[in-house]
């Protein structure tokens, strides 16, 4: 008897703890199709660091991903979408990519006044990527890009109610409402758990609008292995007992075993 390959999964990755809000969606609109997250907390954020650096943990990570039966990745980071998701591509041009990257289109679409704000890593401001997309979609609206420098540091630590944390969205808030916007963009997968205190201060007149729906459904349209099981497996390069007490806490994912990987 031949061993048994790895069964088919969706592999997701992020630099941290940000992908897992992609990760809860992939889970509600692809209930049956067994889900590999790895969380790169070793080397979290990504936001500071160099392309080539996120380049090259983006394909350790994917081939990590590929060794364990990933069929399709997703790739729950704008940081890494903007800076790897082509040499992603390059490299297995077979495999199917879900990158995840600031909904400009929709996001000018829904705004009534025409300004609209962003706010991403500083690494996804400055990509070519983001510039381009901006390009080709914001028209005649006027776009806000904030970088928020220090942000996933402050999420990464899991203390969604610091008050360090509380003034630093204040501050990066600032700019967007003095110009105004009425819609807001979360271009990074980590600022959803941070939603509440973000609407609190940007005001409840601005919409503040997220993207994990749109890549899950990409991702079920690119999925091609029918239902091969409910399963969900978490990993993460840097601690486990610290990744499953936040799953636990914040997401009510209270019976999901953490492994630490050296990838
Ligand atoms: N969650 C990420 C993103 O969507 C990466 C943030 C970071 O590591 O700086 O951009």
């Amino acid at each position: 008897m031949s061993s048994a390959a790895p069964s088919p999964s969706i592999g997701v990755f992020d630099s941290g703890l940000g992908g897992l809000t992609v990760l809860r969606e992939l889970r509600r609109q692809l209930p049956e199709v067994p889900l590999l997250y790895v969380a790169d907390t070793a080397h979290a954020p990504y936001g500071q660091r160099s392309p080539e650096f996120i380049q090259a943990r983006s394909l350790a990570l994917a081939e990590h991903l590929r060794a364990s039966g990933a069929e399709l990745i997703v790739v729950a980071c704008n940081t890494a979408t903007a800076h790897a998701i082509q040499t992603l591509r390059q490299h297995w041009p077979a495999l199917p990519f879900v990158g995840t990257e600031p909904g400009i289109k929709p996001a000018v679409a829904a705004s009534k006044s025409g300004r609209i704000g962003v706010l991403a890593t500083p690494a996804t401001i400055a990509s070519a990527r983001y510039q381009d997309l901006l390009a080709r979609h914001a028209g005649n609206a006027q776009v806000i890009s904030q970088a928020c420098p220090g942000l996933v540091d402050l999420i990464e630590t899991g203390d969604l109610g610091s008050a360090e944390l509380q003034l630093l969205i204040t501050e990066l808030c600032a700019p967007m409402r003095e110009a105004q916007v009425d819609t807001v963009l979360m271009g990074c997968t980590h600022y959803p758990l941070v939603q509440t205190q973000l609407q609190a201060a940007l005001g409840p007149q601005v919409q503040l609008l997220n993207i994990e729906t749109a890549v899950a459904q990409q991702a079920e349209r690119l999925w091609t292995h029918g239902a091969p099981g409910a399963s969900m497996r978490l990993q993460t390069t840097g601690d486990a007992a610290s990744l499953q007490r936040f799953v636990q806490q914040v997401l009510g994912w209270g019976d999901l075993a953490v492994e630490a990987v050296a990838v």
